[in-house]
Order: structure tokens, then C-alpha cells, then sequence
């Protein structure tokens, strides 16, 4: 849904780094109107069958932040907040400041900026809605290895913001915090990082913290059934307003780096189940590559599982699953060290589906059963519904409110 993409930026750069390299005379050289880059001047549209920020391709900076409505809010104090959230967004994603601005972004351009907003079941309660809160929108169950911190864990209401800028994600978490007034208050806030659009020669998909290609298996939005999964199913009746939505489900996993750097390459990439430098699958052999499909029926010559039983790919996958999928478009974070030295880092690990039981699914089947596990720790949990998009004129969660 962005109107330009990232290799149009990537080319320009490349075409002005030929042109340096030609000659001695270098950048000076050459006289090209050719911007260096389209990263500031990309919009990604606000209104639309579905919210941005789902299917948009990955952008490198990511805020998410959750909130609480006030005790007495109710539904008129809410859909307010909705309606000012709504108008801030649209002029922010379009490049435009916001009323009472802060000048923060001001000569940045709109930067693939795209904020998501998503209903957690306390905002139904707190609204008087109960009736009309979606039934997919279960409280996430404990799994035997989570490490759960409740204070930094679900929420009313919650947005997700990312923009391939930081003064721009910044400024937009900053404008909605500031909209939030006296309605909601803040419950936790989390920042992340993806790799910079332009950074390879062709988009990629990104590397995580643990040195992995991830994303690869992710359902394709050209893929026959790709909504079904993704998006919910539309209803009539009470759950209507629910039709172009989807459920995300927040993780923040902390990756164990220090032990996982004890591994070999080969023991990391068994772990996987990929290959670490290309993304191949284990089952593919030399020359696989990162679209090489994997064979989780294939034996190496010794009569061991080429793909790893434990291997996480082979436990994730959909084939092992009953066919449930998700949707995994997160970011990595990183922050700081503890005091033993240990880095504060890993995965604010974001999934879109059409349904949350399709996460619990996966989850429940990894916890304990994908060597992954002891390499990373759940350390935070929380589900939203998230409306369908704005038409022009409508503000997000308008078909709940009104
Ligand atoms: C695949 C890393 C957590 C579900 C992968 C791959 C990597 C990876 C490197 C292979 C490339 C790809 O297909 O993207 C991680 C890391 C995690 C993590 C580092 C935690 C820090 C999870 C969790 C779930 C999950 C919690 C779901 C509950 C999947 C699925 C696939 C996958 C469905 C694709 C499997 C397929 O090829 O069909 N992950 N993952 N991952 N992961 Fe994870």
C-alpha cells in the first residue's frame, strides 16, 4: 500500500554512489536532481478497507504503546479520543502537522509513517460494550515457560506506530500520548527497530537480533487465502463492526544472546532449522536458497531428520499446526544491559490473524517442544482487536462507537 517503495530510494542512492565511484572528482561530480533518497517522501494512506501498518512492508522504527481508559471514562469520553486520535493520524501519515503541533517532525515528510490502533477487552467493559466485544478476543492462557510481567502486559486500548524515520515515529507517539488528555493513561511503552529501508540493494527480508533471516514462512499477501488467515471474518450483527479487522497479539520476547553465542553456527542453525547466512531451509542442501521450499520429510544420509525435530520451523509451521497460521510482522528492541551484564534485548514479536486462536495454537505446540524455547523468554503478553480501516471521513472504531 505504499505509493513508493524502498527500492526506488535504493536505486537513486546506488545510481549517485556509480557516479562517485566513476571518477575522483566523486559526489561533486555529479549534477543528478536524482534524490538521494524516497524515504521521507513516502506516504503509506490512512483510510482503507484495513488499517495500515498490517500488511505494510516492515518500516525501521516501531513505537507500541498501551493505555488504560480512566476509570469513569465511558463511551462518550472514548469515541472522542477515537475521533482525535483518527484526525491527528490522518494529517501525520499524510505529512501534514497536526493541530497544536510540536514541531517535532516538522520538515521530515510523512516517512511510511502508519499508526494502528486495536480494542483490549477493557475497553469494552469500560465503555459498556460487553456485548459487542468480539468472542475471538479471549485472554491470552498461561504457557508453562512464559515469564510474564503483568504491569507490562495487556490494556485498553493500544497503538502501534512505525515510520522508517525516528523523529517522525517519535513525534507521533508523543502527538496521540498528548491526545490521550485526561480519557486514558499510559499502561507501558515499548521501542523497536527494524533494518533500514535502502540498506540492501533489493528489500530483504530483515535479519532479528539472533543473527536469523525471519519472516521468510510469513502467509504472502499474494497467496489465495492470505485475507482468510489474516483478516477477520466478516460478520453480521453485533461483531459487524469487526469486518476488515484483524487480532494482534503482542509478545515481547527476550532473546538469551549470551547463550546462543555459546552455540556453534551449525548448532544455532539446527536450532532454526535455516541455514543463518541465506535463510535455506536445512532440507534443501547446497545450493538452496531462501524461497527454496522446506521438505520436513527429508532424511540426511545418516537417517537423521534433515529439518531437526525440535527444529523451530518444523514446529511452527502451519503443516504442524492443524493448518493455523499467523501473520509475523514485529520488531527487534534493545534496551540496554542488566546490571549482571546480560543485554535487555530481543523481539517485540507482533503477529496479525484472523482469529487469536491461531497464535495460542502455535504457542501452545512450541512451548517446550521447539529447541528455540530455551533461548528466549516471554516476557510480556497482550491481544487486541483491531477494527477494520476509516473510510474518508470516519475516524477508527467509528462502526463500534457510533
Ligand atoms: C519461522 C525466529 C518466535 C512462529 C521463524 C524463522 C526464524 C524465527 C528465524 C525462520 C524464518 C521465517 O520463516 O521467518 C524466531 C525468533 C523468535 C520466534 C527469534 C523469538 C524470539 C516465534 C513465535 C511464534 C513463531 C513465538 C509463534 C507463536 C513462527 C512461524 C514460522 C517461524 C509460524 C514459519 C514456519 C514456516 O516456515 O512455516 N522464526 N521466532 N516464532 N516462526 Fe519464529
Amino acid at each position: 500500500r505504499r505509493r513508493l517503495l524502498g527500492t526506488a530510494g535504493a536505486a537513486g542512492a546506488v545510481g549517485l554512489m556509480t557516479g562517485a565511484a566513476g571518477g575522483t572528482a566523486g559526489f561533486a561530480a555529479v549534477d543528478s536532481p536524482t534524490p538521494i533518497t524516497v524515504v521521507g517522501s513516502t506516504a503509506v494512506p490512512f483510510h482503507g478497507t484495513h488499517q495500515a501498518g498490517i500488511t505494510t512492508p516492515m518500516q525501521s522504527i516501531g513505537h507500541i504503546i498501551a493505555f488504560d481508559l480512566v476509570a469513569n471514562a465511558g463511551r462518550k469520553s472514548a469515541t472522542e479520543l477515537m475521533r482525535r486520535w483518527s484526525t491527528a493520524t490522518e494529517a501525520m501519515t499524510a505529512g501534514r502537522p497536526p493541530a497544536d503541533d510540536d514541531q517535532i517532525a516538522l520538515d521530515a515528510g510523512p516517512c511510511s509513517l502508519t499508526v494502528t490502533f486495536g480494542f483490549g477487552r477493557g475497553f469494552f467493559t469500560k465503555t459498556g460494550l460487553d456485548d459487542r466485544a468480539p468472542a475471538a478476543l479471549v485472554p491470552m492462557p498461561h504457557f508453562p515457560s512464559d515469564a510474564i510481567d503483568p504491569k507490562r502486559s495487556d490494556g485498553d486500548l493500544w497503538i502501534q506506530i512505525g515510520a522508517d524515520d525516528p523523529l517522525v515515529a517519535f513525534h507521533a507517539l508523543r502527538v496521540l500520548q498528548r491526545e490521550a488528555n485526561e480519557a486514558a493513561t499510559v499502561r507501558w511503552q515499548m521501542n523497536g527497530f527494524n533494518r533500514t529501508p535502502g540498506a540492501t540493494a533489493r528489500p530483504k527480508t530483515v535479519r532479528n537480533l539472533m543473527g536469523q533471516i525471519d519472516g521468510t514462512g510469513n502467509p504472502k499477501p499474494t497467496d489465495k487465502d492470505f485475507a482468510t488467515k489474516v483478516f477477520a471474518p466478516d460478520k453480521h450483527g453485533a461483531e459487524a463492526w469487526m469486518n476488515g479487522g484483524s487480532y494482534a497479539v503482542v509478545r515481547r520476547i527476550r532473546m538469551l544472546l549470551d547463550d546462543w553465542a555459546d552455540l556453534t553456527l551449525p548448532q544455532q542453525e539446527q536450532v532454526i532449522g535455516r541455514r543463518k547466512d541465506n535463510g535455506a531451509p536445512l532440507s534443501a542442501g547446497e545450493g538452496g536458497t531462501e524461497t527454496t521450499p522446506m521438505d520436513l520429510n527429508k532424511f540426511n544420509p545418516d537417517a537423521s531428520l534433515a529439518i531437526p525435530g525440535d527444529a523451530h520451523i518444523r514446529v511452527a509451521a502451519p503443516e504442524s499446526n492443524g493448518g493455523a497460521t499467523v501473520l509475523r510482522r514485529g520488531f527487534s528492541y534493545h534496551d540496554g544491559y542488566d546490571t549482571d551484564g546480560q543485554p535487555d534485548a530481543g523481539l517485540l514479536f507482533i503477529t496479525w490473524q484472523a482469529d487469536p486462536a491461531a497464535f495460542i495454537t502455535v504457542q501452545t505446540k512450541l512451548d517446550g517442544a521447539d529447541h528455540l524455547t530455551r533461548f528466549i523468554r516471554h516476557e510480556s503478553s497482550a491481544v487486541f482487536a483491531v477494527p477494520g480501516g476509516a473510510a474518508p471521513g470516519e475516524y477508527v472504531g467509528q462502526r463500534l462507537l457510533e
